[in-house]
């Protein structure tokens, strides 16, 4: 008898497994021939996760005073980044950065600017959620104050969606704005349907000029902003291996004896901090060049405000510049790349350079409605 209600009980089970659709597999919008991202096992890919993460990056019901969400710090219309030098958190505290764009994220094996330990966008996310050095959303001890804010619409219908849950957890909240900001993917720049795309027309001879300049041994570009995303801190399917993509670019270097540092500002010491060895002062990942026109200001710092400086930082081979009255020059700092030596360029060149970065802007991308705010188009 009991045996019997056993096995009707599995059969049950098997009639409703069998009854529920298996969830079709995520479509990722990319042109052909490109690799899919890696994604972690435990999170795989879901256009309903997908679309509750599109609510959560936009809803300041996140931070615990409601006054910021994701989108507070990173903007559509600037790539995912913000046109300040530093952000501020939620609470009114400085960043000691500026916020990195969000473009083909999924690709990463590194995150921030200086982490080689956060390999996932999971972990990161615990950052701004959680972290108090600076306060920027401010979620700590506030989970259940902001989980109970997530009993609106559209949330129940959402969650139920992407979890088959009626009980909305914070493990859910970042699954979900993780494979969000996965989901942003730009291939659509000018140089995209140039290099890829068999259209021989899409840049102008000022830009293709620009183009070889970039990818020339003397520029030496190319070395660290490589690959289809332009940065060397990406994974994908057929190339698992992490390169260390982290360089000292002689942004600075103060020869100050008191300090035990190698030379760059001790607030930010950049991979240092996290290796805890000083050969790795001043080193910051080599970030994505996709959408760079329009992500300024530029450096973990945000301290160049426009493409033309970058480009005259590099020329010289490193900043020079002066740090609470102390001479800093960043080209004489030990650590620095041997591939920052600085080049002379033209009034031709420097315009056809420029020019180049800006080919690499994708308008189709900061308009895309499927990454765009969703309470404000319901
Ligand atoms: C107060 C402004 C602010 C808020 C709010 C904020 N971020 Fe950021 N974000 C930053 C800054 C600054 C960095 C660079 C951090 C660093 O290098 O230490 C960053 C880095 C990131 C990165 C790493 C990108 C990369 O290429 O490595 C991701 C992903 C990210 N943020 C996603 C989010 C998401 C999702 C949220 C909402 C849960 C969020 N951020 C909230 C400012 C912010
Ligand atoms: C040695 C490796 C290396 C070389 C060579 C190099 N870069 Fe960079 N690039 C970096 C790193 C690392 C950063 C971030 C540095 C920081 O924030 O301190 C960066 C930052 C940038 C930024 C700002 C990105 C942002 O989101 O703020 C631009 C633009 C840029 N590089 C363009 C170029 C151009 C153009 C060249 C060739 C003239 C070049 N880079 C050569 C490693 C390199």
């Amino acid at each position: 008898m009991r045996l019997a209600l056993v096995l009707l009980l599995i059969s049950m089970q098997m009639m409703l497994t069998s009854c529920t659709k298996p969830e079709p597999a995520y479509q990722w919008q990319l042109p052909p021939g490109f690799p899919e991202p890696v994604v972690p096992s435990d999170n795989p890919m879901s256009a309903a996760k997908v679309e509750l993460g599109r609510y959560l990056f936009y809803d300041t019901a996140l931070s615990s005073n409601q006054s910021q969400s994701c989108a507070s710090c990173h903007q559509q219309q600037h790539a995912f980044a913000e046109p300040k030098k530093v952000s501020k958190g939620s609470t009114g505290q400085p960043h000691r950065r500026n916020a990195q764009a969000l473009v083909n994220v999924a690709y990463n094996n590194s995150f921030t600017w200086a982490h080689d330990g956060l390999a996932h966008i999971e972990s990161q996310l615990l950052i701004p959620l959680f972290g108090d050095a600076p306060i920027e959303l401010g979620a700590a001890g506030q989970e259940q104050a902001i989980l109970a804010r997530l009993n609106r619409q559209p949330y129940p219908e959402l969650f139920k969606k992407a979890f088959a849950s009626n009980k909305p957890d914070f493990s859910q909240v970042v699954a979900a704005l993780s494979s969000f900001t996965r989901s942003l993917l730009s291939f659509n720049s000018r140089f995209d349907r140039y290099a890829y795309q068999q259209d021989d027309s899409a840049l102008s001879q000022e830009e293709l000029m620009g183009l070889d300049l970039f990818f020339s041994e003397r520029l030496e570009c190319h070395h660290c902003h490589g690959g289809f995303n332009f940065t060397q801190a990406t994974s994908h399917q057929r190339q698992p291996l992490d390169r260390r993509p982290f360089h000292n670019t002689g942004l600075y270097y103060t020869q100050r004896t008191d300090l035990a540092d190698m030379g760059y500002p001790q607030h930010d010491t950049g991979l240092s901090e996290v290796s805890l060895n000083p050969a790795d002062d001043g080193r910051f990942r080599a970030p994505t060049l996709r959408n760079i026109a329009l992500s300024a200001p530029y450096m973990h710092d945000g301290s160049l405000a426009t493409l033309e400086q970058v480009i005259d930082f590099y020329a010289a081979g490193g900043l020079v510049s002066t740090i609470d009255g102390q001479i800093s020059d960043g080209r004489q700092h030990p650590a620095k790349s041997s591939f920052v030596r600085g080049f002379n360029l033209t009034t031709e060149e420097k315009q056809a350079l420029l020019a180049f970065l800006h080919s690499l802007s994708d308008p189709s991308f900061t308009t895309n409605p499927a990454y765009s705010n969703p309470w404000l188009s319901p």
